[in-house]
C-alpha cells in the first residue's frame, strides 16, 4: 500500500493486525517464519511488546502503558528536554547522530523511565542490536547478537523493577510496577516486555528524525532560514520534517479474516500487506507538490509518521516535545549549521536513517 487513504484505512482496520498468532497457526500464514528456537531470548522480550500484541491482551496492556505514561508526566519533559537539548548541543565540528542527537534523545527517556544514564551506552548498543530483528534481511550473525541483546536488556530490567518496588520514585518505571487495572498489575514479563519497548522506540525514530531532519533542512538552505528567522516555528517544522523523509518506513499488517479488500483488491485470510510510509507521506492527493519540503506546509501533520488506529504511536506527544527542543537549541544556537560531508545513510530499510551527518555549526 503506497497511498495515503490505503494505509490509513489498513492502520485503522482491526481485521488486519500485526501479529497473527491469536487466530492462526504459521502453517495458516504462508508467508509466517517460524520464530527460530535459537532466538527464544529475543522472542521472549518480544511477547508482551505492544508492538506484538493484539486485542485483548493489547488492550489491557495499552491501558495499563497510559495510565503510567501520563500527558501530565509527558508535559513535564518539556522543561528538561529544553535544558538537555541545550546542554548537549556540541559546539564547532560535531557529527549530529552520535554527538548529538542519540545521546540527547537516550537521555530523554532515561529521564522519563528514571533509568539512569550511565547505562546510556549499553541502553543504545542493546536497542541498535535488537532493532536489526525489525528490517527485512536479517543475518543470523545480526540475530544472535539481538538475542544477546535482549537478554542482557531483560535482566537489567529485571533488576531496575526490583529496586523500583523496593524504593518508589516519581519515574515511569515505578507507575509501571504500581499501577494496576480491575486488581491486575503488569507481570515481570509484560513489564520487561514494556520497558523495551519503550527504551527502543523512543529513541531510535526520534534519533533517525533528527538526523534526516537535519540534513533536510541543511540541503534546503531557504527552508532553514525560514526557522532562523523565525518565520516558521520548531513546533511546525517538526510535523514536515516527518512527513519528508519518516524515521519508520515500513509497517506490516496481516489479513485475519477472510472477506478483506482494499482498494478494490481482494485480501485473502492470512496474506501480509505492506504499508510504505515514505509514499503515503508524499500522495498528491493529500499533499500539494509532495515532493517539496515546505516547513511551513500547512497539512505536513496529515502525515501518517505517527501511524494509527490502535497501535497509533503512544510516544508522538513526547516526541514531538522533544524534536521541538532539539530543533530550536539547533536554531538558536547554530544558526550558520552546515554540512562538512557527504552524509552517510545506515543500510536499514525500514528503520531509515543516517550512520553519521557530519556538521558545523560555525
Ligand atoms: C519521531 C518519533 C517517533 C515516530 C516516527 C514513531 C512512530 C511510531 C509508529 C508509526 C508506531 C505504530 C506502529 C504500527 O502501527 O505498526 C509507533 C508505535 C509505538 N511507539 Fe512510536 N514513534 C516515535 C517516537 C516514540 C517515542 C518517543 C516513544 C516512547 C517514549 C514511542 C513508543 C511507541 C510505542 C510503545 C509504540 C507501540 C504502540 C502500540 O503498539 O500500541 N514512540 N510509533
Amino acid at each position: 500500500m503506497t497511498r495515503h487513504a490505503a494505509v490509513r484505512a489498513c492502520l485503522r482496520d482491526r481485521r488486519l493486525g500485526r501479529n497473527f498468532r491469536h487466530v492462526g497457526s504459521e502453517a495458516e500464514f504462508a508467508a509466517a517464519e517460524p520464530l527460530d528456537p535459537r532466538h527464544q531470548a529475543f522472542w521472549d522480550s518480544e511477547r508482551w511488546s505492544l508492538l506484538w500484541l493484539e486485542p485483548p491482551e493489547h488492550t489491557r496492556i495499552r491501558k495499563l502503558v497510559a495510565a503510567a505514561f501520563t500527558p501530565r508526566s509527558v508535559d513535564a519533559l518539556r522543561g528538561p528536554c529544553e535544558e538537555l537539548a541545550n546542554d548537549l548541543l556540541p559546539n564547532g565540528d560535531f557529527d549530529l547522530i552520535r554527538g548529538f542527537a542519540q545521546p540527547y534523545s537516550i537521555a530523554v527517556i532515561c529521564r522519563l523511565l528514571g533509568v539512569p544514564t550511565d547505562r546510556a551506552r549499553d541502553l543504545l548498543d542493546w536497542s541498535h542490536a535488537m532493532v536489526k530483528m525489525y528490517e527485512l534481511d536479517t543475518t543470523d550473525t545480526q540475530a544472535e547478537a539481538a538475542t544477546l541483546a535482549a537478554a542482557e536488556f531483560r535482566d537489567y530490567v529485571v533488576s531496575l523493577a526490583e529496586e523500583r518496588r523496593r524504593e518508589p520514585r516519581d519515574d515511569l518505571v515505578t507507575r509501571l510496577v504500581e499501577t494496576s487495572i480491575d486488581g491486575r498489575r503488569l507481570s515481570d514479563p509484560e513489564l520487561v516486555s514494556t520497558i523495551i519497548v519503550l527504551l527502543n522506540a523512543g529513541h531510535e525514530a526520534t534519533v533517525n528524525t533528527l538526523g534526516n531532519g537535519v540534513l533536510a533542512l541543511l540541503s534546503h538552505p531557504q527552508q532553514w532560514q525560514r526557522l532562523v528567522c523565525g518565520e516558521v516555528e520548531p513546533a511546525a517544522a517538526v510535523e514536515e520534517l516527518i512527513r519528508w523523509d519518516p524515521p519508520l518506513q515500513l509497517f506490516e499488517r496481516w489479513a485475519l479474516e477472510d472477506g478483506v479488500e482494499i482498494a478494490g483488491e481482494p485480501v485473502p485470510r492470512g496474506s501480509k500487506v505492506a504499508l510504505l510510509f515514505g509514499a503515503a507521506n508524499r500522495d498528491p492527493r493529500v499533499f500539494d507538490d509532495a515532493d517539496a519540503f515546505d516547513v511551513g506546509r500547512e497539512n505536513a501533520a496529515e502525515h501518517i509518521g505517527f501511524g494509527g488506529g490502535i497501535h497509533v504511536c503512544i510516544g508522538a506527544p513526547l516526541a514531538r516535545i522533544e524534536l521541538e527542543a532539539a530543533l530550536r537549541a539547533l536554531v538558536e544556537r547554530a544558526p550558520g549549521l552546515a554540512l562538512v560531508a557527504q552524509p552517510r545513510r545506515n543500510r536499514a530499510f525500514v528503520i531509515w536513517g543516517l550512520e553519521a551527518l557530519d556538521v558545523t555549526a560555525g
